[in-house]
């Protein structure tokens, strides 16, 4: 008996052709990625906000975040292990102050703790949320000329 004779058969036949294709092509749960947020909202200067945020491996740049924008970068972070996932952002509104924390390590934001991050850089110091409602964590500002 072939099963290529009957229609049926040919309907199976492409059907495990296009499992094996699928399986090729379609990559298999791929790791979640992480956003972290940073918004500038510092309103005593008009200078935009340095955010420079990196990790052991990975370092995003620093990047001048203009006033009522939100910064964002993504990443796909590793959750068990020794190496696992976290950075640290160094946020500087002008060259005498500045805020360095950790800005991201699992169980931030919650849940299954890979959910977005936000940082909300004010006048008063940075306050991190994950979401509108909470705040977390805050840094002050530090004096760079100590
Ligand atoms: C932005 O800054 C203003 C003035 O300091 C403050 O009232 C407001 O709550 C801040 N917004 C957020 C989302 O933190």
């Amino acid at each position: 008996m072939n099963i290529r004779k009957t229609s049926a058969g040919r309907v199976f036949v492409l059907f495990i052709v296009f499992l094996l294709l699928s399986t090729e092509t379609i990559p298999m749960a791929s790791a979640a990625t992480v956003s972290v947020i940073v918004h500038n909202n510092v309103t005593y200067t008009s200078r935009p906000l340095l955010v420079h945020c990196w990790s052991s491996d990975d370092d995003v740049g620093g990047k001048y975040v203009s006033f009522g924008v939100e910064y964002t970068f993504d990443f796909e972070p590793v959750l068990t292990g020794d190496k696992k996932t976290k950075y640290w952002c160094n946020l500087e509104p002008d060259a005498s102050w500045q805020a360095y924390f950790v800005a991201w390590e699992h169980g931030y934001g919650g849940g299954d703790g890979i959910a977005p991050y936000y940082w909300y850089a004010g006048d008063d110091a940075v306050h991190g949320r994950k979401d509108s409602a909470t705040c977390d964590d805050s840094y002050t500002w530090e004096w760079k000329h100590k």
